[in-house]
């Protein structure tokens, strides 16, 4: 029985207190979320250099801000397999798919504070991230109560058909992915090592034919991706699958955020080169500018949720082809342990660490 479970039996207690206490733990996702962005205040509070120089008390307080917020979409992560069942009523469901959304706080952030300099709106977008949140949980609390109809673990065949060319796309994504990492993964030899690398990759994946077929890929594989995920967020599902979901959604997110910073925001509307400094925050750098430090768990949980997924894909595939589950979760641990390392590897590079 789950912890949200747990709580609706409590014996002698007010059936309708209890109801409504569930209700609103349900809410710990998005609550999570709207924290997100105070985290990270924290951060850059705890590092300002304005306040002196760094004790060890500061150090420790500014690391655990940084892996509070990091850790934010993990609290969503939780809440999603625990608030997964077979048979949920309209508001478990809705509350559930609230939680899978809240893994997607760190590059939602980021759109946000994008979206509004694009839009010239003057607002905070703390303010604005607040009040989304809170919209969503009043969604998602007033909505109607009425029992849904179990549904079935098997997949249609339509949505198989999806599945697979899910499958397929992610396979020659992983081409440019792959690139894309290990040049940034160079970053930790010099910008000028992550600068000669790059110049050589755009002749490629810049040219007049490719872009528009990776960019148009990705939007397709969003898409397909949050259909599956709707699907499947729907029914049963085991921690695996749970994973499978979550990281897909914190992609879906970061996929558009991403391609909104760099070809919108950058590139048409600012017109700056997309190349290291751009991506690593210069002059100031990621760490100390109040607005880039949103940028350090949304590239970190985009390298890990990327290479984490795919292996999540692969996995799946082992067990089909006859592996032995042992064997294909074993592949699985390892692959999000080294998928761990890469985004550290990444983001201190990213962050002025050099070898
Ligand atoms: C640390 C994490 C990441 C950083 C710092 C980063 C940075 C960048 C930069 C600087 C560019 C511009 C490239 C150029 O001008 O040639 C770019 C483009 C792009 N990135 Fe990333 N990226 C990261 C992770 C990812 C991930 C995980 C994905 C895939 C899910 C991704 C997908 C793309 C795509 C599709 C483009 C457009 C390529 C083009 O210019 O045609 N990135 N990124």
């Amino acid at each position: 029985m789950s912890a949200f479970e747990q709580g609706r039996v409590r014996p002698g207690g007010d059936g309708l207190a209890n109801a409504a206490a569930e209700k609103l733990r349900s809410m710990a996702p998005a609550a999570g979320a709207m924290a997100y962005p105070f985290l990270l205040d924290g951060f850059h509070l705890t590092v300002s250099p304005a306040d002196g120089p760094m004790s060890f008390g500061r150090l420790v307080l500014a690391a655990l801000c940084l892996l509070a917020a990091t850790g934010a979409p993990l609290l969503g992560l939780a809440c999603a397999y625990w608030m997964t069942k077979a048979a949920p009523s309209s508001f478990e469901l809705r509350a559930r798919r609230l939680a899978y959304l809240s893994i997607g706080a760190p590059p939602l952030f980021v759109l946000t504070g994008v979206g509004l300099g694009l839009l010239h709106i003057h607002i905070s977008d703390e303010l604005i991230w607040i009040a989304g949140w809170l919209a969503a949980c009043l969604y998602v609390l007033l909505g109607s109560e009425q029992e849904r109809p179990a549904t079935s673990a098997a997949i249609a065949p339509p949505i198989a058909r999806w599945r697979v060319t899910h499958g397929v796309a992610a396979a020659v994504i992983l081409l440019y992915v792959a690139f894309h990492l290990t040049n940034h993964l160079l970053g930790l030899l010099g910008p000028e090592v992550h600068a000669t690398v790059m110049k050589l990759g755009r002749t490629v994946y810049r040219s007049s034919v490719i872009e528009p077929i990776l960019v148009a890929l990705m939007l397709f594989q969003v898409a397909v991706g949050v259909r599956l995920a709707w699907r499947w967020s729907s029914g049963p599902a085991d921690a695996f699958r749970v994973f499978q979901i979550g990281s897909g959604v914190y992609l879906a997110a970061f996929i558009v955020t991403h391609l909104n910073s760099a070809f919108v925001s950058a590139r048409a509307v600012h017109h700056v080169d997309t190349n290291w400094d751009w991506a690593s925050g210069a002059p100031t750098g990621l760490i100390h500018d109040a607005w880039s430090i949103r940028l350090v768990p949304h590239y970190a949980l985009g390298v890990f949720f990327v290479l984490a997924h795919l292996v999540s894909g692969l996995r799946g595939v082992l067990i089909a082809h006859g592996m032995a589950t042992a064997l294909a979760n074993r592949i699985w641990a390892t692959g999000l342990a080294a998928a761990g390392l890469i985004a550290i590897a990444i983001m201190s590079g990213l962050c002025g660490a050099r070898i």
